[in-house]
């Protein structure tokens, strides 16, 4: 008993000579992108407002979830591709000042069946001028093959007219992530923007080791948030014995965890190794767990209701839509307008689409 008492004071001891107040930060000392608790706890709030299905307070910035936890967000494009039930947005910061890009998650019926479906994804896509690079058509395609990325580039072409030169930062959570992670890598190939920053949340894996390799050497602020024992992170599996064929994350990883001494528990974020696939994080425990996938840093990330792409919107935003043959949409407007200023009222007359 003595001895027990004896190791769990040391225990306790090392924990607050590392801890700063109740959370306890794990570093490592070779470079890569440096992981800002503060940041991440804005930019999960920017991957939670994009599930909201009323537009009408997302394009104004007034839902109860948003402008009282977020201030001076400029909302620019909200784009909603019907067909493929995916939902983005483009807008500018003041805190950290830039232009943040936002992917939703799956709004598939069954939370549970999209996982599902996961085990089973295929790396059946060379990925574009990169050899050896092989990623999941599904996933690749939700970014590239809709109408997402065409609204996407433009709300930042014009973005970058009004306010500069300034960063880009792309976040989202599962499968948004995944969407957040190709947009990334598009903005910095493709239209060659420098400064790109990447936060994901519970984001499953997208490619294979080459992928992975090309990812982190061209978009090296890349930050993978993963939660615990969430399932998604875990997904499409990773096997160490079949190196060529498997999926692979890309770096860094940051782990959040509860360590439990005695009755107390600490909130730990651990800052992982450049491997991308760091054993001694997320993979050191199973993936089991549904509820952790959905609530990061205690905020809820998921649609209010599983139903298949609901939409609502107010008249007063009506003439800010552009509608395609598709049935797709945009929300944009010019920089230079104010869209607090229109004295939208989002009760009135919102019908859903
Ligand atoms: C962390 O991010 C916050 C929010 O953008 C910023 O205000 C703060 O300066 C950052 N801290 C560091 C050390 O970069
Ligand atoms: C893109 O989508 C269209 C229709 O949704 C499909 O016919 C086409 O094969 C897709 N292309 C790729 C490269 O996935």
């Amino acid at each position: 008993m003595e001895k027990r008492r004896w190791l769990v004071l040391v225990i306790l001891t090392w924990m607050f000579v590392f801890s700063a107040g109740r959370e306890l930060k794990i570093k490592h000392n070779d470079c890569g992108p440096i992981y800002n608790h503060t940041l991440a706890t804005i930019l999960v709030r920017y991957a939670s407002t994009v599930y909201l299905s009323d537009l009408s307070e997302l394009f104004t910035w007034t839902c109860s979830c948003c402008n009282d936890l977020i201030k001076g967000f400029e909302m620019i494009e909200i784009i909603v591709d019907v067909q493929h039930c995916l939902q983005a947005f483009v807008g500018v910061a003041q805190d950290p000042n830039a232009i943040i890009i936002a992917f939703r998650g799956t709004q598939e019926h069954s939370i549970q069946n999209w996982i599902e479906d996961l085990f089973w994804k295929q790396l059946d896509l060379d990925y574009p001028g990169m050899p050896d690079a092989m990623v999941h058509h599904g996933f690749y395609s939700a970014y590239h093959n809709t109408t997402i990325r065409p609204g996407i580039l433009n709300a930042v072409e014009r973005a970058r007219e009004y306010y500069g030169d300034i960063g880009i930062i792309v976040t989202g959570h599962s499968m948004g992530g995944a969407m957040a992670s190709f947009c990334a890598l598009d903005l910095r190939v493709n239209q060659k923007e420098k400064n790109v920053q990447v936060m994901t949340f519970g984001q499953p894996r997208i490619g294979n080791a080459a992928f992975a390799s090309y990812y982190s050497t061209l978009v090296p602020n890349s930050i993978r948030v993963t939660n615990a024992h969430d399932m998604v992170p875990h997904l499409p599996p990773y096997y160490t014995y079949f190196p060529q064929k498997t999926y692979h994350h890309f770096p860094r990883e940051v782990w959040l965890y509860n360590l439990e001494v005695e009755s107390l528990v600490y909130e730990v974020e651990k800052i992982c190794d450049d491997s991308g696939e760091d054993p001694t994080c997320s993979r050191s425990v199973s993936g089991n767990s549904i509820s952790d996938h959905l609530v990061y840093y205690g905020v809820d990330l998921m649609a209010k209701t599983w139903r298949r792409c609901k939409i609502v919107m107010g008249t007063g935003v009506a003439e800010y839509s552009r509608t395609d043959l598709g049935g797709n949409f945009i929300l944009s407007r010019d920089p230079a307008t104010s869209v607090l200023k229109l004295n939208v009222a989002p009760d009135t007359g919102a019908k859903p689409l």
